[in-house]
């Protein structure tokens, strides 16, 4: 891509942190505060996936991938994540799944922002959380660090613009860029088999466009975009770079860190899968015979 083809895109996040410490309530309360009031009720959440609007800018959520989710793609070669948010109860502090998270994410090279929730608690030491957390190398920038901190209570609703600032700010140190203008490529984040639509799949797009009627290969599996619909289950005809997108028209179920490619038509797209089966079953043959 040349320079001035690239566009700024927006960050996408994955929230990972030890069991209980409030990841879920963190996903509601952000999805809930950002949701425009007219709306009652509330998102109704579709897919895996979703974005936030604030002032500043647009975040992507990843909703699935606790860190074993994280694992699997990065396993399998999909980097969809830019910025980890590390949730920590302050009345907890630093548990065996932190220490998880953060290996992970160190190893993944990707960029932790600290949300220290449950403030509101009557045991809250968030002192304790910085102590425990600059140990694993997470030294916090007021303490002369390079790490974001941000106090939260999911349950009360509190700290979460301060948050969302916070990690609008360290995707501007990324500086994440897309190539809006070219055919789409992205990963599956979650796909499944629905028993009225069949196969459908969650992408998210990491570059370029996908348009209603592409023809395209996602791992060993081929297919031709039937339908698409954003992250509020509205039907949509094309998207763009950062964007969740579920997809109907797969020819089998795909998996969780599965490339995504537009190709020419939905002849090349067989074809391709096709190579790909045999190539596989190939593989298996031969560790079989071994
Ligand atoms: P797993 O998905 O099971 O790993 O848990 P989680 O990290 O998603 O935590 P979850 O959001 O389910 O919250 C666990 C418990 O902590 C629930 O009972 C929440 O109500 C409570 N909780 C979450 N956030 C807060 C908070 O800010 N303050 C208080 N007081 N309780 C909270
Ligand atoms: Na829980
Ligand atoms: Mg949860």
């Amino acid at each position: 891509d040349k320079a001035e083809d690239l566009k700024p895109r927006p960050p996408v996040v994955t929230i990972m942190g030890h069991v209980d410490h409030g990841k879920t309530s963190l996903l509601d309360a952000i999805r809930s505060t950002s949701v425009a009031s007219g709306e009652a009720g509330g998102i109704t959440q579709h897919i895996g996936a979703y974005h936030v609007a604030t002032s500043r800018g647009e975040i992507v959520f990843l909703d699935t991938p606790g860190h074993e989710a994280f694992t699997t793609m990065r396993a399998r070669g999909a980097k969809v994540t830019d910025i980890v948010v590390l949730v920590v109860a302050a009345d907890d502090g630093v548990m065996e799944q932190t220490k998880e998270a953060v290996s992970h994410s160190k190893a993944a090279g990707v960029p932790i922002v600290v949300a220290v929730n449950k403030m509101d608690k009557e045991g809250a030491d968030p002192d304790r959380v910085k102590r425990e957390l600059s140990d694993l190398g997470l030294m916090p920038e007021d303490w002369g660090g390079d790490t974001i901190f941000a106090h939260v209570s999911a349950k009360k609703r509190e700290g979460l613009d301060e948050l969302l600032e916070l990690i609008l700010l360290q995707a501007e140190v990324l500086d994440l860029k897309a190539n809006p203008d070219k055919p789409g490529r992205g990963h599956i984040v979650e796909a499944k088999l629905d028993k009225g639509r069949g196969p459908v799949g969650t992408v998210l797009i990491q570059e370029g466009q996908i348009t209603q009627g592409d023809a395209f290969v996602c791992g060993m599996i081929s297919g031709k975009v039937r339908a698409m619909f954003d992250d509020q289950g509205r039907q949509i005809k094309t998207a763009g770079p950062a964007i969740p997108t579920e997809i109907q028209g797969f020819e089998g179920i795909p998996e969780a860190g599965d490339e995504f490619v537009i190709v020419k038509d939905e002849k090349v797209a067989r074809k391709i899968a096709e190579d790909r089966r045999v190539k596989h079953r190939d593989k298996e043959l031969a560790k079989e015979s071994k």
